[in-house]
């Protein structure tokens, strides 16, 4: 049989290889077989509804359709036909003659190709919240693993305070949690169902189109036929919002691989997270962080591809629009690869508490000399100046800020005649902060305890 359901459309048609070959989408669209395989029997069970299809002929169409289902699954060669939609048909009408050539009565595969691409989005993209919901797992149990440690907390990768590691890695569950939020915003509103709209008009057929939907678990309908066939842009929200996910594990990855090295120290990768060089025999490489560092790059590609094939086409079905195969079907393969790797070697990290403490200068606590000046009295602005001459005295001297003598203090500003105890400890210094949400210590057992409920909430 020829790969085309249009072929009636020529009178002695003379194909050009060249041009078949690039017109045909079955190298690219084969991934939506499953779904193009439920669309059509849901839409042969609304035919049989609608009165085109006799008892006989829907039983017929529905047998033909699962004989089509067993060839698929044995691997048949499919690079004959035009596209997937093409592929089922025309199988179908090799499996079960006559009522098979009614399947398409009323249908485009207009519509088909954004039911498929649907149904494919609405498998998928729960699929990818788990998968992030898992690094959220693997990330508590980093939090949870060092309840103690108080590592320096860095602004422009200076230190700046000292803040809890259960803190530091609690702030990655959140950034993924705003991710899972996304893509489950992405997935409900691309949760409708085109079919009905035909080619951009709808269809002459009476097709009950809620009962379609329910046949293949669509919350909602597309209200506009022309409006069905046309629209993407549910696509490049997926991926926008799959991309967005990893462009914050790129950042985690970063500082992992900052952490990991031998000058910083707070974190060892288990060697399964690490390579080493054909070279240097002493490196030990965290080529997997690095390629997650790089990961984003892959979904913002298959994101520009996509956005600039919408740019300026004209508005219903335009056939640039079969160039959303490969961003859609790569841009979910490229973010469930990363995110499982993102939760392996998140599991890979070991804390070093050791080191965090020991990279805590004690001009860290500049803020906190600071709030002690504040705390007697003195405006802000003014304690921001002392804190700082300070710094610059011990700095000056070759001296830590907390080496510096009680009567220089007090030179500085009379009210640091008496340094509060524990002023250059790190514990004090998280548990003297008092806002929800803080690094104090109280607050993020709460907070620990929030993510907790949440992550293990979500399955
Ligand atoms: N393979 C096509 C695509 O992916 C299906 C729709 C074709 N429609 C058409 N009028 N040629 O976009």
């Amino acid at each position: 049989m020829s790969g085309k359901v249009w072929g009636k459309r020529f009178a002695g048609r003379t194909a050009v290889p060249a041009l078949e070959r690039y017109n045909a989408s079955i190298g690219e669209d084969a991934f939506l077989l499953q779904a193009e395989m439920e669309a059509s029997r849901a839409y042969a069970l609304g035919l049989s509804s609608a009165g085109v299809l006799d008892g006989d002929e829907a039983a017929a169409v529905l047998r033909g359709l699962a004989a089509v289902g067993r060839r698929l699954a044995a691997g048949e060669d499919l690079s004959r036909f035009e596209d997937v939609h093409s592929a089922v048909e025309l199988l179908l009408i090799e499996e079960a003659g006559e009522p098979g050539r009614k399947l398409h009565t009323g249908r485009s595969r207009n519509e088909q190709v954004v039911t498929d691409e649907r149904l494919f989005l609405k498998s998928a993209l729960p699929a990818a919240a788990g998968a992030v919901a898992d690094v959220q797992k693997a990330l508590l149990a980093l939090a949870e693993s060092a309840p103690a440690a108080v590592m320096p907390g860095y602004t422009h990768l200076q230190r700046g305070q000292p803040v809890l590691f259960t803190h530091y890695a609690l702030s990655f569950v959140w950034a993924l949690e705003r991710g899972k939020d996304r893509i489950a915003d992405a997935a409900r509103r691309l949760d409708v169902c085109p079919l009905g709209s035909g080619a951009l008009a709808g269809s002459t057929v009476p097709l009950d189109r809620d009962a379609l939907r329910v046949e293949l678990g669509f919350a909602g309908l597309t209200e506009n036929s022309i409006d069905a066939v046309a629209d993407r842009s549910f696509i490049l929200e997926s991926l926008g919002a799959l991309g967005l996910v990893l462009l914050d594990l790129s950042r985690l990855a970063e500082d992992l691989i900052i952490f990991a090295s031998a000058e910083f120290g707070f974190i060892v990768l288990a060697d399964a997270a690490a390579t080493s060089s054909s070279l240097m025999p002493q490196k030990k490489n965290p080529d997997v962080l690095e390629l997650l560092r790089a990961a984003p790059g892959r979904l913002f590609a298959h994101y520009a591809r996509l956005f600039m094939v919408l740019k300026g086409t004209p508005w219903s079905y335009n056939k640039d629009l079969q160039e959303d195969k490969e961003p859609l079907r790569r841009g979910v393969e490229d973010a469930l690869r990363a995110l499982e790797a993102a939760a392996a070697a998140v599991r890979c990290v070991r804390p070093v508490p050791e080191r965090m403490a020991a990279a805590i200068d004690p001009s860290i606590f500049a803020t906190d000399l600071a709030d002690v000046l504040v705390e007697r009295g003195v405006a802000f602005r003014e304690a921001h100046g002392v804190a700082a001459e300070a710094v610059r005295l011990a700095e000056s001297s070759g001296r830590r800020l907390d080496g510096l003598k009680p009567d220089e203090f007090r030179g500085l500003h009379a009210a640091l005649a008496a340094l509060p105890a524990g002023l250059f400890d790190p514990r004090r210094s998280i548990e003297r902060k008092k806002t929800a949400g803080s690094t104090n210590p109280e607050m993020v057992r709460r907070q620990l305890k929030k993510a907790r409920a949440l992550v293990d909430g979500s399955g």
